[in-house]
């Protein structure tokens, strides 16, 4: 889709369509008014008649609309001025996107993105009005072999703003919102591949083509080189798995080579069957999501290389399968981290921390400003979170702040969870440093623990998305979260939000 931005009034836009908002109860936005006006009470007309109570969800296709230049107008219902909140500015700009690729129109003219959103600018309503109108036409049908193509999709799409000295930060914010659209649809892309096909030497191709394309640093690690490092708590998971793991290293220089980088780490389990502690069989197909860390953090990637952030950052993928078979790890197998820290692994489906802790051990070399990782990492996440907000956990409270914020402003929300020393004690083993599974309570809080045993020399956070990286049921697929939540707390780490 093509993007613009414009200042001008509806009714002189020569268009297939201008998009205007209706608040509940027959409520006109002030270019519905304008339009209105121009057709000498056309619209007012039909309202009342009736067709368009303005309830969010709802529009009505006007064609023809004497005193107006466009083809047609689209009034897309808002639901009641008072509950205008981030989340309806959102589900307006979806509607009338999925209305438009329905009707025969080409191009459109959105004055949506002057409606009123609460404590947010003008650059926020295009960053996020692109983002949102990209995404609500991503599609993941590369193995339908009948494609329910749109038939005449929406080509071109004009976003305006009402005060001209607008336009500059519009079309940044709007350049903004493409390219975060972009990493979101490589990280959804990533995440719904099916895992004979995303295997860890697959996510490796991918990170070397990203490197290609936008000029990134690329270091991938075989199994041979994690041996020479030590990283026996990763090579545990790998061992079951005919696929060979690889760690992948990206890393983008936007900034002086002084500044010390941003690190994210991602969990790349491209399938975890739970290995010797074998899941149940059930919607065990949703395991190949669990590489739904390491999808983000390349889609992140490839959106700050696109937006040219100055910013340094490095991405680490610790990638591999987690699979029973004759040779994998065992339940009470004790193995010597990176770090030179002993873990008895007690469950061999807690493997999703073996790796990453061998990742954030192998991140110190970057010499890191801040770490976060992100991960598919426990179920008690979702049982504690459900599907709306993913769990922040940190060493450091005000990082744990800037993510919760990052997160509202880019409505891809998440929540601080505790990571006191009380919990520690839970990973006790009678045998080794410690044991890899912390028993049935506070599951997600245990998990963080072990992993804060291996990030004491850096700002740390860890993300845990395993309730909000995809969705199950009828419109099963990976959501991209939380690529929006990271790249927002990038583009304040680079000066670029107000
Ligand atoms: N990838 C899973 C976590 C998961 C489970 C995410 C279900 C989303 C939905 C992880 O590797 C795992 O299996 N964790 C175990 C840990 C337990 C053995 C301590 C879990 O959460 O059950
Ligand atoms: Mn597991
Ligand atoms: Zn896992």
């Amino acid at each position: 889709m093509e993007f613009s931005i414009k200042s001008g009034s509806p009714e002189k836009q020569r268009t297939a369509c201008v998009v205007v908002g209706v608040f509940e109860s027959r409520k006109l936005t002030l270019p519905a008014e304008l339009l209105d006006k121009a057709s000498n009470g056309y619209i007012a007309d039909i309202i009342r008649r009736g067709d368009m109570e303005g309830k969010a969800g709802t529009t009505l296709l006007l064609h023809s609309v004497p005193g107006t230049l466009a083809d047609r107008i689209l009034l897309v219902g808002l639901g009641k001025e008072k509950d205008f909140r981030e989340k309806e500015f959102g589900n307006a700009i979806r509607v009338a996107v999925k209305t438009l690729n329905d009707t025969g129109a080409f191009d459109a003219t959105f004055f949506l993105t002057e409606l009123a959103v609460r404590k947010r600018s003008t650059a926020w309503r295009i960053r996020q009005a692109t983002l949102i109108a990209l995404d609500t036409t991503y599609k993941f049908d590369q193995f339908k072999s009948k494609k329910d193509d749109v038939r005449r999709p929406l080509r071109k799409l004009t976003l305006a703003v009402e005060r001209r000295n607008e336009l500059s930060e519009a079309e940044e914010a709007q350049a903004q919102g493409v390219a975060i659209a972009e990493g979101l649809a490589l990280t959804k892309t990533l995440g719904n591949l099916p895992p004979n096909v995303c295997h860890p030497s697959y996510l490796a191709d991918q990170a070397r083509s990203m490197a290609e394309t936008f000029k990134l640093d690329c270091e991938i690690l075989e199994r041979a080189d994690m041996e020479a490092l030590g990283m026996h708590a990763l090579l545990a998971v790998a061992r079951g798995s005919h696929q060979p793991p690889k760690l992948i290293a990206l890393t983008y220089k936007g900034a002086k080579a002084a500044d010390k980088p941003i690190v994210l780490v991602g969990k790349g389990v491209t399938f975890d069957t739970g290995g010797i502690s074998l899941k149940p069989a059930a919607e065990m197909d949703e395991m190949k999501y669990d590489m739904c860390g390491a999808a983000s953090v390349l889609g992140t990637m490839q959106a700050v290389a696109r937006m040219q952030l100055p910013i340094n950052l490095t991405v680490i993928v610790p990638a591999t399968e987690n699979m029973p078979g004759g040779n994998a790890t065992r339940p009470g197998d004790i193995v010597t981290a990176m770090s030179g820290q002993t873990i008895e692994i007690l469950n061999t489906d807690a493997e999703g921390r073996l790796i990453l802790c061998d990742a954030l051990t192998y991140a110190e070399r970057f010499d890191p400003d801040t770490v976060i990782d992100v991960a598919t990492l426990t179920g008690a996440c979702v049982v504690a979170l459900g599907n709306i907000a993913s769990g922040v956990f940190s060493n450091k409270d005000s990082l744990a702040r800037d993510l919760l914020d990052a997160g509202e402003e880019a409505h891809d929300r998440a929540w601080h969870m505790p990571l006191w020393d009380d919990y520690q004690d839970l990973l006790k083993s009678p045998f080794a440093d410690m044991a890899n599974i912390g028993g049935r309570w506070g599951g997600a809080i245990t998990a963080a623990c072990f992993l804060s045993r291996f990030t004491k020399k850096y700002d740390w956070a860890h993300l845990d998305i395993a309730g909000t990286a995809w969705k199950s049921g009828a419109d099963k697929g990976a959501t991209g979260r939380p690529v929006p939540l990271l790249t927002h707390y990038l583009l304040q780490r680079a000066g670029k939000l107000d």
